[in-house]
């Protein structure tokens, strides 16, 4: 029998912690992957997994059409000796396809719950029949009838089925979900069933990544080949330039694209990391006037989007084309820091209603390729997670301070100006309001704890007073959230003498604002930018 590959394969039938599990697995320095719950057989075998884990998820297995793995699969898994852990539905997948009884629940609701060890071995190995544990339990279906040869090994204190098993075929449930904090001792039990039950080693390191992946690129674009890449100024980009840098060298061309809509001295500042600090060979671009003579004028967020998008095409395609003539031959590959919740997005679980798109995103910061250009994608990061990438990063001597920045969108700040962002100076007052509260904020050592911080310009002038005068100057509003993902937001809580400090600093030193606003929303209801 071919040797095992140390993959946990995660099938995923929908619920919202399947990301969960892939992440706090690969944290355990296991690879991990997820696909979706109805992926063929093939797909599954090709990846030749030492263990498989069924997700949880929003349906129930009574439900037409529930989602299910493909025919064939307890064949392949028994044959193989691949393990089997199920999670919510996926215990109640294994309990119903292997000859087993589920009973439909009223409805599916989660919430903590103490479950007691009913059996002393297995999935609960450590443990004694008696111990109990808090977990975050789901409750929905219930399994009423076990397959032969399956035993629970921990009820609930109400006495429902917690953990089932049948540790000659391999087969293991949980109804609750080990993964979350919720579970305190879930990392207990899947560092038990992956290292002592199924025999898994932990040998999964980011320098191995980097090594596979310099690899891959190598093998992958041909000596003569030539890569480009746009560069953002954000976290992805860099990283996956620096990658794409070290396995072909010179041959990469970077472009980084000053739209006029940058903070303050960001130019400088990321043209300064990218030379002096990576060595990557980048032409910046200064295209500032341009993309400002077409937003004059326009106030509706969406247009300013696209215009920005388009101009930034258009600037791409020029550089590839001058750089096709520099070079006499065509670039073929293009760089782009997709990470893996992007791909994962675009392969949407079964049942969700929506439908598979592997596109790039469309507020992806490049936007679109070169319409003639033809470029392959080479896509470095596309099986990592944010924090992977910045310890990627860490490895590839990327910055500290660089890979700690906050997101910046790829508009900048021109969704951070509510209408035209050409009106009188608002580009300018932004920016150097927007420089004294991160400045600010650093001082304070709170930059970190922080997902994402920034000032708004508002198109609004209010009456003010300076010194013996009368004013009537803009105000500017200040946000601060913290979020995992950027998909939620809670607002920041700034201690009181910090805004005190910032309000004073940035009415007396930036001419044109007299007054100065919190925003105080999470989201939802409102989105972490103004427009
Ligand atoms: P919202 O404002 O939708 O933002 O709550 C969520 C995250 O996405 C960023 N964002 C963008 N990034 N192009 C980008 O590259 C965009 O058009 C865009 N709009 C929002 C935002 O900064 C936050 O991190």
């Amino acid at each position: 029998m071919e040797s095992k590959s140390n993959l946990v394969l995660i099938l995923d039938y929908g619920s919202q912690y399947t990301h969960l599990i892939t992440r706090r697995i690969r944290s355990l320095s296991v690879f991990s992957l997820c696909i979706s719950g109805t992926s063929s057989l093939k797909s599954i075998t090709d990846l030749n997994p030492s263990v498989i884990i069924l997700s949880g998820g929003p349906h129930s297995v009574h439900a037409p059409h529930a989602p299910c793995f493909p025919d064939g699969f307890v064949e392949y898994v028994e044959s193989h000796n691949v393990f089997v852990l199920g999670i919510c539905y996926g215990l109640q997948l294994i309990v119903q396809k292997l000859g087993g009884v589920v009973d439909v629940g009223e409805k599916q609701e989660y919430g903590k719950m103490v479950i007691e060890v009913v059996g002393d071995k297995g999935l609960f190995g450590g443990k004694s029949v008696g111990d109990k544990q808090v977990v975050w339990m789901s409750h929905g279906d219930e399994a009423v009838k076990l397959p032969n040869g399956f035993e629970v090994v921990a009820r609930s204190e109400q006495g429902a089925v917690a953990a089932v098993e049948c540790a000659e075929r391999r087969f293991y449930g949980l109804q609750y979900h080990p993964e979350v904090t919720h579970s305190p001792e879930g990392m207990d039990l899947l560092r038990h069933f992956l290292f002592d039950i199924c025999g898994v080693s932990a040998g999964w390191k980011m320098e191995d990544v980097m090594e596979e992946e310099i690899k891959v690129i190598k093998s992958m674009v041909g000596p003569d080949d030539h890569v480009i890449c746009a560069l953002s100024g954000g976290v992805d980009s860099t990283v996956a330039a620096t990658l794409v840098h070290k396995a072909i060298g010179d041959r990469l061309h970077c472009i980084f694209v000053d739209n006029g809509l940058l903070r303050y001295k960001e130019q400088e500042r990321v043209m300064g990391t990218f030379e002096r600090d990576l060595h990557l060979p980048v032409t910046c671009v200064d295209a500032s006037v341009q993309f400002l003579s077409e937003l004059k004028g326009v106030t509706d967020p969406e247009r300013k989007r696209k215009i920005i998008g388009k101009e930034f095409i258009s600037i791409f395609d020029a550089f590839a084309h001058d750089l096709e003539k520099k070079l006499g031959t065509k670039p073929t590959y293009l760089v782009q820091g997709t990470l893996y919740p992007d791909v994962i997005e675009s392969c949407p679980p079964p049942g969700s209603g929506r439908t598979h798109s592997h596109t790039i995103k469309s507020h992806h910061n490049v936007g679109g390729l070169p319409k003639d250009m033809k470029l392959k994608l080479i896509e470095p990061l596309k099986l990592l997670f944010k924090d992977e990438v910045r310890e990627l990063g860490r490895i590839l001597d990327v910055p500290v301070a660089f890979l700690k920045r906050h997101p910046f969108p790829g508009p900048g700040l021109a969704v951070r100006i509510p209408g035209d962002v050409t009106q009188g100076n608002a580009l300018d007052i932004l920016r150097q309001v927007d420089e004294i509260f991160i400045q600010a904020i650093r001082d304070a050592g709170i930059y970190d704890e922080i997902w994402q911080a920034f000032a708004v310009f508002l198109p609004i002038k209010t009456t003010g007073v300076q010194g013996d005068q009368r004013t009537h100057s803009n105000a500017v509003a200040l946000r601060a959230v913290t979020s995992q993902d950027g998909m939620t937001a809670d607002w920041y809580y700034f201690e009181h003498k910090f805004l005190d400090d910032v309000s004073r600093k940035i009415c007396n030193s930036v001419r044109g604002v007299n007054r100065v606003c919190l925003d105080i929303t999470s989201k939802p209801p409102s989105t972490i930018e103004w427009e």
